[in-house]
């Protein structure tokens, strides 16, 4: 069966042969086995399970276990935790093929208990833009945790391409420019490697998703930093010099990122300085559009 299957072929792509992905970049081979993992195992196996494994195919996982092979002939590492979730599925898309039952350990999810939902409600309802941080040193180990909270959120087909760049350094927080004072602060520019939705044709299908991707990092890195009593905002623009251009593109030069590496958006992280008037939205029932909200007569 895996000799006649000759190329792994993603969605857009004509596929790739065993001599292409051993030539391959190893963040790039890393990507497409994700891709691979996520959308010929993990997705397609719900499904199965949801008809009872009528639509099983022969095939069944063996893109992504080529693609693992490939990457376990090139002595790549094997225990880092995306790689032990891609092993977990090809484990199971193995079962599914032998037609032995697959048996789940993980317990459902539980609803929050009350106490629980006040912390969550806390979180959601409390944050809001800091734009003025206090001269007191940011921890290391808070920033840490502030990526790893960024680390967590959902990205587009699993790819992993999201990239984050720390800047604390006077001289590399003055290589933005924004339009708040960025001083007492970290900035954490929130960047992708745009080689891997290539390698995968996603910048043809879904383009739009490695920006998507970056912001929900932002957006999770802003909830913990609002957790640990920081304080932060999301900031767009990178140089002041003309808003018609691309200013993403003068920070890559001043630090000297390669052309590869694309930026979605940043945020200033640091102690709340003042207290603030929080912003409201408008009324719920203002944000909730149907088919008849255009059509009525005002
Ligand atoms: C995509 C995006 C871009 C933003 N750009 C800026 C910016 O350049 N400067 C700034 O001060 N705030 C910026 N913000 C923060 C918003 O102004 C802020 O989230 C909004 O006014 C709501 O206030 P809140 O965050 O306090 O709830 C941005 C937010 C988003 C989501």
């Amino acid at each position: 069966m895996m000799e006649k299957m000759m190329k792994v072929a993603p969605f857009g792509k004509p596929g790739y042969t065993k001599e292409d992905m051993l030539a391959m970049e190893p963040d790039l081979l890393r990507a497409l086995m994700r891709e691979r993992t996520h959308h010929t195992i993990e997705v397609p196996f719900y499904s199965l399970l949801a008809n009872g494994k009528k639509d099983a195919i022969p095939a069944f996982g063996l893109q992504a276990q080529m693609v693992f092979d490939v990457w376990k002939s090139r002595n790549l590492p094997l225990d880092e935790p995306d790689l032990l979730w891609v092993q977990d599925y090809l484990a199971i898309a193995q079962k599914v093929r032998n037609g032995e039952p697959v048996i789940w350990n993980e317990k459902p999810q539980e609803p929050f208990t009350e106490d629980e939902m006040k912390v969550v409600e806390k979180l959601i309802y409390g944050r809001h833009s800091i734009r003025d941080f206090a001269d007191k040193p940011i921890p290391d180990d808070l920033i840490h945790k502030i990526l790893e909270a960024g680390r967590a959120a959902p990205v587009g087909c699993n790819l992993d391409e999201v990239r984050f760049i720390v800047l604390k350094k006077p001289e590399e927080l003055n290589m933005i420019w924004s339009d708040i004072a960025v001083r007492n602060a970290v900035v954490i520019v929130i960047a992708y490697d745009t080689r891997i939705p290539k390698v995968i044709g996603q910048n043809i299908t879904v383009p739009q998703n490695a920006g998507f991707d970056g912001a929900a990092a932002a957006d999770h890195m802003l909830l913990m930093a609002h957790a640990l009593g920081l304080g932060g905002v999301w900031l767009s623009k990178m140089a002041k010099s003309d808003f018609t251009k691309d200013t993403a593109q003068e920070f890559k030069d001043k630090y000297g990122l390669p052309d590869f590496i694309g930026i979605a958006c940043h945020i200033a992280i640091g102690w709340p300085a003042n207290q603030t008037i929080k912003s409201k939205r408008v009324p719920l029932n203002r944000m909730i559009i149907t088919r008849d909200t255009f059509n009525k007569k005002q």
